[in-house]
């Protein structure tokens, strides 16, 4: 028999609860054993709820059941997620996270307590929501030297610049509708300003590189600035505004960037819309792949840690090796990367020229006093030193 301990009863959490229940029978068949969740650890209460006789507010009683063989952890956030998850560990039961917070910070630590003891740490809903994105990384990718990884890695954002591209939405509209889907951060603040982006990246390039890369590294940008003109822009200019995390092999390093960026039609990230996510892998072997799905929200996050579930009980006392060590892997200079710049100013044409040389401009009617033009590729280090040189609105990398 499975028994599985659920921390944390919120949307992924019920999630995983519910999939368990009515998938019960394929997953008894996939695991060859009984499956049943016997504890579910929160801070509320909640009458009424199916699964009310198993709620406990004292992880003790978690713990300290022999009975419980996986914990499941949907707490979010680092603390207790982190203490909660440690002392499962220790006490020899699997663990399965959905939380990048804890995964991007505490990762390669956790996966070495869990190789120590011969049992399982896993976060495949970490990046991605229900996409398969780590485990293809792990089991499948590799024969690859891994040469890039793009990916639209945040639902509630894309969602959102969808919403407003589309139907001209509201920005604090469509992020009240990301919250009410419960596809945002219990802070949005992580999701709009690219924190949650950035700690997914460094997770995908973690395990990419097998060594711990330091998320508070990663040049983030997000979309808060991101206004209906320069939607109007990109519509004039055949592209869509997506927030994009990219790490690309720089030598024997990775550089990493997240902000928002320009897309042409195509580019095969250009047509992600809604809440999908999708992750972008070049391979020097296998050349271009790309990895799409549900990026958010409860089934489809909860069928990727059911998923780590089912791998788990199969192997509840073998570990399976994840190559991601302590050692910090010192990240290339994005400011060396060479792309184009869309930039909005309030100079004219003949001051632009003088500082950018022969760029093409973008004109939108209906909007004056200003001109959009795209530059040739430059490092970011050129574009910075060029733009302090006119007065600029807005730069949107291209
Ligand atoms: N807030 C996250 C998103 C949830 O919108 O993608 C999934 O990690």
């Amino acid at each position: 028999m499975i028994n599985i301990a659920i921390l944390g009863y919120g949307t992924i959490g019920s999630g995983v609860a519910e999939i368990i229940d009515r998938n019960n029978d394929i997953l008894k068949k996939r695991i060859g054993d009984d499956i049943a969740v016997k504890k579910i650890l929160d801070l509320r209460d909640f009458p009424g709820d199916v699964n009310e006789s198993k709620i406990t507010h004292d992880y003790d009683e978690i713990l300290n059941d022999d009975e419980i063989n996986i914990v499941v952890e949907c707490m979010g956030g680092v603390e207790p997620a982190y203490t909660f998850v440690k002392k499962a560990l220790l006490k020899n039961k699997s663990v399965t996270t959905s939380n990048k917070a804890l995964v991007a910070v505490h990762g390669s630590e956790l996966i070495n307590i869990a190789r120590d003891l011969n049992i399982n740490f896993t976060f495949e809903a970490s990046v991605g929501g229900g996409i398969p994105i780590i485990r293809s990384i792990l089991k499948c990718l590799t024969s690859e030297n891994i040469l890039e990884i793009t990916g639209i890695l945040n639902g509630t954002t894309n969602f959102m610049m969808t919403k407003m591209s589309e139907e001209g939405s509201d920005y604090d509209d469509v992020l009240k509708e990301a919250q009410s889907l419960g596809y945002a951060e219990a802070d949005p603040t992580a999701d709009v300003e690219g924190h949650d982006s950035c700690r997914k990246i460094a997770i995908l390039t973690s395990l990419v590189c097998g060594k711990q890369v330091d998320f508070e590294k990663i040049h983030t940008e997000g979309i808060s600035k991101i206004t209906a003109t320069d939607i109007k822009y990109a519509k004039v200019m055949g592209r869509s505004i997506k927030l994009l995390a990219t790490s690309r092999k720089e030598g024997d390093s990775y550089y990493a960037l997240v902000a928002p960026m320009l897309l042409t039609s195509d580019h095969p990230l250009y047509n992600v819309n809604g809440v999908f996510n999708a992750v972008f892998v070049k391979g020097d072997m296998l050349g271009d792949s790309m990895f799409y799905g549900s990026g958010a929200g409860k089934l489809p996050t909860a069928s990727a840690v059911v998923a780590d579930i089912v791998d788990m009980s199969k192997h509840l006392h073998v570990n399976i090796y994840v190559d991601w060590e302590n050692e910090e892997l010192a990240l290339a200079d994005y400011r060396k990367s060479r792309k184009r710049f869309f930039v909005r100013t309030s100079d004219d044409e003949s001051k632009v020229k003088d500082t950018f040389g022969d760029v093409e401009f973008i004109r939108v009617e209906g909007i004056s006093g200003e001109i959009g033009f795209i530059t040739d590729k430059m490092s970011e280090e050129e574009y910075e030193k060029a733009a302090s040189d006119i007065n600029v609105i807005q730069m949107i990398r291209a």
